[in-house]
């Protein structure tokens, strides 16, 4: 088990790719804290990994835009299991939309999801981790954040400026021993791409090198080794999970 005892802090952690860290890494040993927007879908995740690997994780419903929410949980975490070692800042949402039409609100809401959240979340945590002098702190970009995509201004710019925030936090934070590092999945078989219509799937199987879409555990899989001792070294970096897409 390569993360005994860590704790890990996993946002969006009710259904996806956080639903997929959040068992990843129980069973590689972490204690966790999980964040949802929906208790419900939230607490049935905390039942099946405690029916799996015997512990329960402790869980709080909010919205990540919330700073004074996002304070009191990392305060709570603290308090009942000691430590931070792992942030996964994973939550996000999409408001497709061609640039013309897109509304500022879509504009604000996707912005402030997607990027405010992971300023907010990766503040709290600093000051533990570098009482801790140590931490890992791992942030979901997307490969669109790379290369841009036609309907996803906002999204496209909420996940690069996730890639640019990372490579400031790490250069920031190294000398405390926190590495700070972007996973960029392309299309992965969640509630998220299921709203694309089989259509556009079946397109873009055909443009993925790979052929197919990926699974969330095989984005959960990096975010293991990201987190673990052996990526001691490895900071400042986005590692794609795309099937080749963002070549
Ligand atoms: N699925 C993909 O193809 C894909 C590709 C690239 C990047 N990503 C990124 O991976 C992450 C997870 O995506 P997913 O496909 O699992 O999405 P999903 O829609 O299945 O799950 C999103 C999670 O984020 C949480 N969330 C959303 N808005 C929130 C808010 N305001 N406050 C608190 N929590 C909130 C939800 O509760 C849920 O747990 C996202 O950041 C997404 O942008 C996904």
């Amino acid at each position: 088990m390569i993360l005994k005892d860590k704790v890990a802090l996993i946002t969006g952690a009710s259904r996806g790719i956080g639903k997929a860290c959040a068992i990843a890494f129980a069973r590689e040993g972490a204690k966790l804290a999980l964040c949802a927007t929906n208790l419900s879908l939230l607490e049935q995740t905390c039942s099946e990994i405690e029916q799996q690997f015997g512990q329960k994780p402790i869980h709080f419903a909010f919205d990540v835009r919330d700073s004074a929410k996002v304070n009191e949980t990392v305060k709570k975490t603290l308090d009942t299991l000691s430590r931070i070692d792992i942030l996964v800042n994973n939550a996000g949402t999409t408001r497709d939309q061609l640039l013309a039409m897109m509304s500022e609100e879509d504009w604000d809401t996707v912005l402030s999801i997607n990027l405010k959240s992971v300023f907010l979340f990766t503040k709290a945590v600093t000051k533990p981790m570098i009482r801790q002098r140590s931490g890992r702190i791992i942030n979901m970009s997307s490969v669109v954040g790379k290369t841009g995509n036609a309907g996803q201004a906002n999204y496209a710019a909420s996940k690069g400026g996730v890639i640019a925030f990372t490579k400031t936090a790490a250069k920031e934070l190294a000398k405390r021993n926190i590495t700070v590092n972007a996973i960029a999945p392309g299309f992965i078989q969640t509630d998220m791409t299921a709203q694309l219509g089989e259509k556009v799937a079946a397109e873009m199987g055909n443009v993925i090198p790979l052929g197919r879409f990926g699974k969330p555990e095989e984005v959960a899989n990096t975010a293991v080794f990201l987190a673990s001792e052996q990526a001691g070294y490895i900071t400042g970096q986005v590692i794609g999970v795309d099937g080749g897409l963002g070549m």
